[in-house]
């Protein structure tokens, strides 16, 4: 099938790149002209484990643009894949996506196109792009005859740093149309996945228990609530389980070991249960922002998912105050942080708990150190003001430290000779903002190990 794609942002470039490599047709446009040209030459603007690989596999089914009308006309789908920033009240700013609706208009041309909104966007925006769309194309004094589009909505649910694979093998497809025409093109679209008929990337084999994916077929508002509804809900159990990791703390517990009783219990899951300084990233601040804020929309208070983020923000104020309870005093200290992006496998800074840590640390007179294996490019430009406390080596880190935060549990930190730097300390203390570090193996090495909960 014929496919186009606007916007290469994670989403947009990962769906692309992923519908090239099963076989359909796709275009991918983005205005910005230098990422056009670096995608084209099969090169990835983000870091994505994987991509690189896979834009090389799609190459002959996918062609990069930053024209609309090389893009839209023929194709069977287009999905609108563009960023929706938060506003300053919380609700997402949709300019882009107005944008990105009126420039497809401009030039749809197919019998039948079924538009997708593909970014997180609000409830109810799926029949605010179709009255966009439908002015927009009542306007154009080329408006061809016998075109008809509907618009639908099909959640993104994957994680960066496992992008492809989230995509491939997913959990569920969800596709929200009240246009029976558009749940079925959609449907065909989708059956090499659905029915997992493809031959997959050598360098990333379909695993075992995935032989068929579940499909999700309803209305548009149920779609759009459901993407909001399920990274809530996530955001939440990491919140759940950090606030239950404080009352740990305080009754002698260890929430590790809590967290692996709660989630063998199959009704619980054992996964987003992991605490430490909680989540950051991209999607579960904006989205449980614009939850609230739709909720506002109509009198209705979100009580679990304000709480949800509350407690979340406090773990990162809690990562201070545990070194300040150990240090006494943070005027003058050294403190290193280990991990700035706000997950492993991605150079994403977005939200990221390193930033408000750093911050909050050097207000208290503190001096930072910072580490990153992938994300120190990125920071150097996205927070110019903390770039100078970049260290280039982990030695260069824990020199003279009093004390070191483990913020993002890159799997170098986790295997590094940790023997190697207790020496290099002024004093080791190690805070495990994670909970990924054997406590008893630090504290035999010579470590007073301290955790964020439990
Ligand atoms: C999330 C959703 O998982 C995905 O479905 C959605 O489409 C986009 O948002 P992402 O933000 O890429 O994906 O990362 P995810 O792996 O979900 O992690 C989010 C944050 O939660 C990270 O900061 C991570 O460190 C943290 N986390 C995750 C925990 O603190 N504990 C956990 O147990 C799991």
């Amino acid at each position: 099938m014929k496919v186009c794609v606007v916007g290469t942002g994670y989403v947009g470039l990962t769906t692309g790149v992923s519908l090239a490599f099963l076989g359909h047709e796709v275009t991918c446009v983005d205005l910005d002209q230098a990422k056009v040209d670096m995608l084209t030459a099969g090169r990835c603007p983000i870091y994505e484990p994987g991509m690189e690989e896979l834009l090389a596999e799609a190459a002959p089914n996918l062609t990069f643009t930053t024209s609309y009308a090389d893009a839209v006309p023929g194709a069977d789908v287009v999905f609108v894949a563009v960023q929706t920033p938060s506003a300053d009240d919380g609700s997402p700013d949709l300019r882009y996506l107005r944008s990105a609706a009126e420039s497809v208009a401009q030039a749809l041309n197919n019998d039948f196109t079924v538009v997708v909104n593909k970014s997180t966007v609000p409830i109810g925006s799926g029949n605010w792009v179709d009255a966009i769309l439908r002015d927009s194309f009542e306007q154009r004094a080329d408006r061809p005859a016998g075109v008809e589009f509907a618009v639908a909505s099909n959640p993104e649910f994957l994680r960066e740093g496992n992008a492809i694979a989230d995509t491939l093998y997913p959990d569920r497809i969800v596709i929200g149309s009240d246009n029976p025409r558009s749940l079925e093109v959609l449907n065909r679209l989708y059956r090499p996945i659905i029915n997992q008929t493809f031959t997959p990337p050598a360098f990333l084999t379909r695993p075992e228990d995935v032989n068929a994916v579940p499909l999700v077929s309803t209305d548009l508002a149920s779609a759009e609530l459901i993407k909001y509804a399920a990274n809530a809900f996530l955001a939440l159990k990491i919140s759940y389980a950090n606030e239950i990791g404080q009352l740990a703390a305080k009754v002698g517990a260890d929430i590790t070991e809590v967290a692996r009783g709660m989630g063998l219990d199959q009704r619980i899951g054992s996964r987003f249960l992991q605490p430490g300084v909680g989540w950051g990233g991209s999607c579960f601040g904006k989205d449980t922002k614009a939850l609230i804020a739709t909720a506002g929309e109509y009198n209705l208070e979100m009580p679990i998912v304000k709480a949800a983020r509350d407690v979340n923000q406090r773990q990162r104020a809690i990562a201070v105050e545990r070194l300040q309870d150990e240090l006494r005093i943070l005027k003058g200290r050294k403190i290193g942080l280990l991990g700035l992006a706000f997950k492993p496998n991605t150079d994403d800074l977005r939200d990221a708990p390193a930033l408000d840590i750093a911050n909050s640390l050097i207000a208290r007179g503190a001096r930072v150190k910072l580490h990153d294996p992938v994300a120190s490019e990125r920071f150097r430009t996205e927070q110019p003001e903390l770039a100078a406390y970049l260290t280039s080596t982990i030695d260069e880190l824990f020199a003279d430290c009093d004390a070191v935060v483990l913020v993002t549990e890159w799997a170098q930190y986790l295997e590094l000779d940790w023997s190697k730097f207790v020496g290099l300390m002024r004093t080791p203390i190690v805070l495990d903002g994670r909970h990924v570090l054997d406590a008893d193996r630090m504290r035999r090495l010579g470590y007073r190990y301290l955790a964020v909960a439990g």
